[in-house]
């Protein structure tokens, strides 16, 4: 582990100094693009004013063919789209890959000044994040950037899961930590063939009747990525960084999608990727606070004046450790409402 004293210097000379908090700016969800593909790219100017954050893709789901391509794209993109205040992200190619090195080479080379946060997938160990922290500050010296950029990993290895308290704290650089339900399964040999969701086979089962041991029994769905989320949210709580859910591949079922963000919201997590522009608006709906909490947890900050002792709310006791969570609910409202002026509206904010 470096010294707590070295932790904040700047591994070039030259690069600037790593940032002491990690911002929490809109978070809602974090849109997938692919910037090999035109059509897709034509769009960006009215998908930019519709997310939170924009990321375009260099790794799974580009074929192999197109990826020089999709990092070409991507150049292009950022050097002629107005973002505004909406983040760009990209997801390099994973360190083993052929074209990590390149990737990396060439965007901070060419748009480091437009790129916030680096995702990088398949993150076995803190090793990972070592070698990224060190390659990403000699090219910024190198380039000039004045600005650190961040590091984002994806939770999505057997092993990364296994350390994902020393990941999550492994540089200042580290922004935030997605869950990949893919390439995890894949990784501890689960038996399925999804991207993200429950499965109909993983349930508990009600009692047998043992005086009539034939009658049916309900079963009961379980939540594949409970475990995972949990561990990854406090891995993340603890480091000050940002814990998301990952991908939700069945398009076509929003229901399930909707449930999927919404559990790992309420678990703690600030968002979730979408990847095709109709889990946008899932994604908003799901990680804006509902307009009930948000007006409950006011009433509760408000009645609870200096935030200390108890008071009753419609049967239920308030005290401190609740004001601290109408906070929560209440401080991302009102990030959100500066926004969104159709939240504030509903927020009363
Ligand atoms: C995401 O990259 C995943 O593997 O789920
Ligand atoms: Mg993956």
């Amino acid at each position: 582990m470096r010294h707590p004293r070295d932790f904040f210097s700047p591994l070039a000379i030259g690069a600037p100094s790593p940032v002491r908090e990690i911002p929490f700016k809109p978070s809602r969800m974090i849109h997938f693009f692919d910037p090999s593909n035109p059509r897709m790219a034509a769009k960006i100017p009215e998908i930019v004013k519709q997310v939170d954050i924009l990321l375009g893709n260099l790794e799974d789901a580009i074929e192999a063919g197109n990826k020089v391509a999709a990092r070409e794209g991507l150049v292009k993109i950022a050097r002629d789209t107005d973002f505004g205040e909406t983040p760009l992200w990209t997801r390099v190619n994973s360190l083993d890959s052929p074209w990590f090195l390149d990737d990396l080479l060439r965007l901070v080379g060419e748009i480091g000044d437009k790129l916030e946060v680096i995702m990088v997938p398949k993150v076995t160990g803190p090793w990972d994040i070592h070698y990224v922290d060190q390659l990403l500050a000699q090219l910024e010296a190198k380039h000039g950037l004045s600005r650190p950029l961040l590091v984002h990993a994806i939770l999505e290895t057997a092993e990364g899961v296994k350390n994902v308290e020393e990941i999550a704290a492994a540089s200042p650089r580290m922004q935030g930590i997605s869950l990949g339900p893919a390439d995890l399964a894949a990784s501890r040999r689960m038996k399925t063939t999804r991207v993200g969701g429950g499965h109909p086979d993983y349930v508990v089962r009600d009692d047998m009747d043992e005086a009539n041991p034939k009658t049916e029994r309900p079963s009961h769905l379980q939540d594949l990525w409970h475990y995972t989320t949990a561990k990854m949210v406090d891995a993340c709580g603890a480091a000050g960084i940002l814990p998301f859910y990952g991908p939700f591949g069945h398009i076509a079922d929003d229901q399930a999608c909707e449930d999927q963000f919404r559990n790992a919201f309420l678990m703690g997590c600030v968002g979730a990727w979408s990847l095709h522009p109709k889990q946008i608006a899932i994604a908003k709906r799901v990680f804006s606070p509902p307009v009930k909490d948000v007006k409950f947890a006011l009433r509760v900050l408000e009645e609870m004046g200096d935030g200390t002792g108890t008071v009753m709310i419609d049967g239920r006791m308030q005290d401190d450790a609740t004001v601290k969570q109408c906070r929560v609910i209440v401080d991302l409202a009102r990030m959100l409402a500066v926004k969104d002026s159709d939240l504030a509206a509903a927020y009363g904010l």
